[in-house]
């Protein structure tokens, strides 16, 4: 199969359009292809190609080659029964960084996510090509007990799945399962992981009531009490606040700002702000593939590819 090698012209940060002045860039033509998210505003060649299966290369900024990578995606394709919904996904997400995954609707965000702690595994259809690594051992390969690769992720859903248990029981639970019975050495790891989760001085008086009883905000920095506990080499967040009130919402992102340096964190948001003040990094998906990728700070604000430029700013998804 011959692919056409398409490239984007770098946006030029002298001709962009201010906010709300968009006359150009919204034309009046529909997009060219019904899959398409784009509604008011013309297809770029790059999407055209992107839309109809021709082959491009990631805009990876020359930034990320210099970090230390805790899991790398290579030759990443993935498909639901004949639908594919990854294509060619080539990034690795840097040690001790927070990186953030955006695009619009259906990209293929949580199917990423999701292919990393292999929890696609669960769906029949589902079928991989290529390979991901993490700290360098192969996430697909015949011989990976999946039960222990997911112990070395932590994984925070939309919606948080705090377990009908005490807020202790909650947090203590995977050294639970790994059979840790001293009383003494479970009382720290609490202390600690909800310490980390920024909880602790809200529940230290009531760790032995049920964990359903806090509130939504408070219910997911439990989950994240949850998984740090078991000191994964990567934290996956699901677009972790979208259920979540403003002021959640804000200690969940303070959170992770402080969990930079001391977790690996991937996190989908759909929350431009939100990627703006907690990552250090930002990959922009579109159509199953990942566009660019690099620097959060670039990403938004001088992009190399009008493709980004269009979305962080609005004009489409
Ligand atoms: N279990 C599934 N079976 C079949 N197709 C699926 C399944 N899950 C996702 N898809 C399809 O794969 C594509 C990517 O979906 P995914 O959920 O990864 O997107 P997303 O970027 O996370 O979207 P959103 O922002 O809406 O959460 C979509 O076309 C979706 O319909
Ligand atoms: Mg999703």
């Amino acid at each position: 199969m011959t692919h056409a090698t398409i490239t984007s012209s770098p946006a030029d940060p002298t001709q962009r359009l201010a906010p709300g002045n968009h006359a150009s860039a919204f034309s009046a033509s529909a997009g060219q292809n019904a899959e398409s998210p784009l509604r008011s505003r013309q297809t770029t060649p790059l999407e055209d190609a992107i839309a109809s299966g021709g082959s491009f290369e990631t805009d990876t900024h020359a930034e990320l080659a210099a970090e230390p990578a805790v899991c790398e995606v290579s030759n990443f394709n993935l498909y639901y029964a004949e639908k594919q919904a990854l294509w060619d996904v080539n990034m690795k997400f840097a040690h001790g960084k927070v990186t953030a995954l955006i695009g619009p609707s259906g990209c293929g965000k949580s199917t990423l996510l999701r292919s990393i702690n292999r929890l696609n595994d669960l769906i029949d259809t589902v079928r991989i090509e290529g390979n991901m690594f993490l700290n360098g051992d192969p996430i697909y390969a015949r011989n990976v007990d999946v039960i222990e690769l997911r112990k070395r992720m932590g994984m925070v859903f939309q919606k948080s799945n705090p377990f009908p248990m005490s807020i202790f029981e909650n947090v203590v639970f995977s050294l639970r399962i790994d059979g840790e019975r001293n009383r003494t050495t479970l009382e720290e790891a609490c202390e600690r992981s909800l310490n980390g989760a920024a909880l602790w001085n809200e529940v230290k008086d009531r760790l032995h009531e049920s964990a359903l009883g806090l509130s939504g905000g408070q219910q997911q920095r439990l989950c994240i009490a949850r998984a740090i506990a078991a000191e994964p080499e990567v934290l996956l967040m699901d677009e972790p606040c979208s259920a979540l009130d403003p002021i959640a919402t804000g200690k969940i992102e303070e959170l992770i700002a402080e969990l930079r340096g001391h977790y690996t964190v991937i996190i989908v948001t759909h929350n431009m702000q939100q990627a703006t003040r907690c990552s250090d990094y930002t990959g922009f998906m579109y159509l199953g593939r990942l566009v660019e990728y690099g620097p959060t700070a670039t990403i938004f604000q001088m992009p190399h590819l009008k493709e980004t430029e269009d979305y962080v700013t609005g004009r489409f998804g």
